[in-house]
């Protein structure tokens, strides 16, 4: 049995600050990109909570980027608070087309002045792989992606640029040493894995075996692993197992925005900060209610909250009532009534 000093140089050393480029990501947990929920208001909850090294927008059409651009000389919603935010802050977009992804990258690195271009080639949404032959379709081609991080990183230089991909596009063409190898031989600055394939969507469990695989396939870029991370001791636990040098929370950061605080402390060997209370709980609830208001008004704040608010209840007893209550609410006053009489206590 270790003494909780040993514990805490142990730890400590299991998960050393990663570097994307000449960015410093200090503890090495970062939230991940998520379409329809990292917005600029979640990210600041996870922000004003802590513990997260580096943090993700959602996914951004590059193609529409430029379309949005080019007409009304604006940029996408998803955008919003990028410009002004506290960094480290990472971009995520997604296209096929090398001129395009450049394009936007640049506008991003320049403009935009975010930490790091982040590149998809995970998303197994048909909508993205069938009918724009983008995202974890292109897995398929590892040369493909290679070329795609090449032109990428020169147009964004010095602004790293990175990739996050899945094992591979099926279960029978698991692929992702060869195209974490293509994305570092092109320039990029760190690759994630998420340890299931585009045909596995969310089935069955992440693979953590085979993401650490990779890492001694890699000269000299970090490996961040992703998939099914939901407690602090988990984190550790990945640390601890497997070759990776980070780690990625996605889902379990929506119920849980304060896990990247616990996950940090964890990793220190500290002791863990308790799960906020069911009253601070909804505090921040309505912290990121008023955020969305901010930016939506109250009516479509109030719908666009009915996601995040069934998230944050997530897992808690009264969560079902709640949730039905909540996914019906149309204006503020409703919000707030629901929120007030039904979340969990
Ligand atoms: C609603 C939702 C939206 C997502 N959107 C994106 C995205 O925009 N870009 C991306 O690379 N991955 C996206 N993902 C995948 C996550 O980033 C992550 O790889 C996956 O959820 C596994 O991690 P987890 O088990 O911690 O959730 C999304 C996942 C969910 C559930």
């Amino acid at each position: 049995m270790s003494s909780p000093s040993e514990f805490s140089t142990a730890t400590s050393r299991l998960a050393l600050p990663l570097r994307i480029g000449s960015l410093v990501i200090d503890p090495p947990v970062l939230q991940a990109p998520m379409a329809g929920f990292t917005n600029y208001a979640y990210r600041q909850i996870v922000r004003q909570l802590g513990g997260a090294g580096l943090q993700a927008t959602e996914m951004i059409s590059a193609r529409g980027f430029l379309e949005i651009d080019a007409r009304d000389h604006e940029f996408p919603d998803r955008l919003w608070g990028v410009k002004e935010e506290p960094r480290p802050l990472a971009v995520q977009i997604w296209d096929n087309d090398p001129e395009t992804l450049a394009a936007v990258g640049a506008k991003l690195a320049r403009e935009f002045r975010v930490s790091v271009v982040d590149i998809n080639f995970g998303c197994p949404v048909k909508q993205v792989t069938q009918k724009a032959k983008s995202g974890s379709y292109l897995l398929q081609w590892p040369e493909r992606v290679g070329r795609i991080v090449a032109r990428v990183v020169g147009a964004c230089h010095p602004t790293p640029v990175t990739a996050k991909i899945r094992l591979g596009s099926t279960r029978d063409a698991i692929n992702a040493i060869d195209v974490a190898q293509a994305i570092e031989g092109a320039g990029g600055a760190a690759v994630t894995v998420h340890g299931r394939t585009a045909q596995d969507m969310f089935r069955g469990s992440a693979d953590w075996q085979r993401i650490s695989e990779i890492k001694p396939r890699l000269k000299r870029i970090p490996l961040i692993g992703n998939g099914d991370l939901a407690s602090a001791e988990g984190v550790v636990e990945a640390f601890r197992r497997y070759a990776v040098d980070g780690v990625m929370i996605a889902r379990a950061g929506l119920s849980k925005p304060w896990l990247f605080r616990q996950a940090k402390a964890a990793l220190r060997g500290e002791i863990v900060p308790p799960d906020p209370t069911n009253a601070e709980q909804r505090e921040m609830l309505l912290e990121h209610y008023r955020l969305v208001c901010e930016r939506f008004g109250q009516d479509r704040g109030s719908l666009l909250m009915r996601k995040y608010a069934c998230c944050y209840a997530q897992g808690r007893r009264g969560a079902r009532t709640f949730r039905d209550n909540v996914s019906r609410v149309r204006t503020r006053e409703e919000f707030l009534e629901v929120v007030q009489r039904d979340f969990p206590r």
